[in-house]
């Protein structure tokens, strides 16, 4: 099967401190990928690097980085653009805010589609009444003239949706696209998402806190803590069989889980620490019912038959 997306060997900096470190992923053709982690885990950041919107401030390395079949690390810098631009389509995190609440639907949705595609404007907008009408919307034209401001939350989302679609990409990055909604608009937005996915075989790397989400539609999921991926895999797979401290521990408080925003989790003691993260060790060491004093050292990283961690529990 191919891949839409593999990253391998992804270090991110701060000048000489990593935030996101030795992090591979592979996301099938047609796929809903889950990366699940608390707060400060590094979601974004990876999501950042993948379509090359790191903030200033912050570099990456990678042994590869293959969007839709061509290793952009390999390839000229405008052309890079392009390929990311065509390729994959992004949806930020705190999308509530994305859209510039004062400029109209119409001048936001067909940029980027003018851009990559070469397009007129108005090829556009009949392309972006199509993507309306397919996110939900009976009135696309209406929408079209509407500001952002005027539109709920959900509404909002499902315009971020469409936008995301104008370029055909092979997959779409969305971070966290459910957080700041409410549970029923929540599961509304969800289903346009897999929707999308079977019907369109576009690709999703879903970032999400919550894990009950991310078992409910994802195929494959990694789990990060502290900038490094500590397990990952075909999702039942993980559910069933979960190695590392910390997914069993995320399990066990499903359906408990809605991690909140900048908070450590009250379940399991102790905080996703920014500091130490180049240490050799296991970083979970601290939380870890299962720690010994090897862990401060190394920790040992397992693969079989697709089902990764890295741990010194066997
Ligand atoms: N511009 C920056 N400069 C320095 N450090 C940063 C910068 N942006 C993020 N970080 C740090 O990198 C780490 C990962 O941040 P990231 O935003 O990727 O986390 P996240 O997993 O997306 O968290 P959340 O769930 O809160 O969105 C955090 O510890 C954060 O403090
Ligand atoms: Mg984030």
């Amino acid at each position: 099967m191919n891949e839409s997306v593999v990253l391998k060997n992804l270090n991110i900096k701060a000048g000489e401190k990593h935030l996101v470190r030795e992090l591979s992923l592979n996301i099938q053709e047609g796929e809903i990928f889950g990366l699940v982690g608390e707060s400060g885990s590094g979601k974004t950041l990876t999501a950042k690097s993948i379509i090359n919107v790191l903030p200033e401030g912050l570099s990456y390395t990678a042994g590869e980085m293959r969007i839709a079949g061509r290793d952009i690390l390999k390839i000229p810098k405008n052309e890079k653009r392009i390929h990311i631009g065509k390729n994959a389509g992004y949806i930020p995190q705190n999308t509530v805010f994305y859209l510039h609440p004062m400029i109209k639907i119409k001048n936001q949705i067909a940029d980027g589609y003018m851009y990559h595609m070469k397009k007129s404007k108005r090829e556009a907008l009949i392309r972006a009444s199509a993507f309306l009408e397919r996110v939900g919307f009976d009135n696309p034209k209406n929408i079209l003239n509407f500001y952002p401001w005027q539109l709920s939350g959900g509404m909002r989302q499902r315009v971020n949706i469409a936008m995301a679609l104008m370029n055909d990409p092979k997959v779409i990055i969305a971070d966290e696209p459910t957080t700041a909604l409410d549970s029923t608009v929540q599961r509304q937005v969800m289903e346009l998402f897999k929707e999308i996915n079977e019907e369109l075989s576009i690709s999703i790397l879903l970032i999400s806190h919550d894990l009950g989400l991310v078992r409910h539609y994802s195929r494959g999921l990694a789990v990060m803590y502290a900038g490094k991926v500590v397990e990952s895999g075909r999702t039942e797979e993980i559910f069933k069989n979960p190695k590392h401290p910390y997914t069993q521990l995320l399990m066990k408080i499903i359906p408990s889980l809605k991690m909140r925003k900048n908070e450590p989790l009250a379940e399991i003691p102790g905080y996703v620490q920014d500091e130490e993260r180049d240490a050799e060790g296991c970083l979970f060491i601290k939380r870890c019912p299962h720690a010994t004093d090897v862990c401060a050292k190394f920790a040992k990283e397992h693969n079989s038959d697709g089902h990764y961690y890295r741990c010194n529990l066997e």
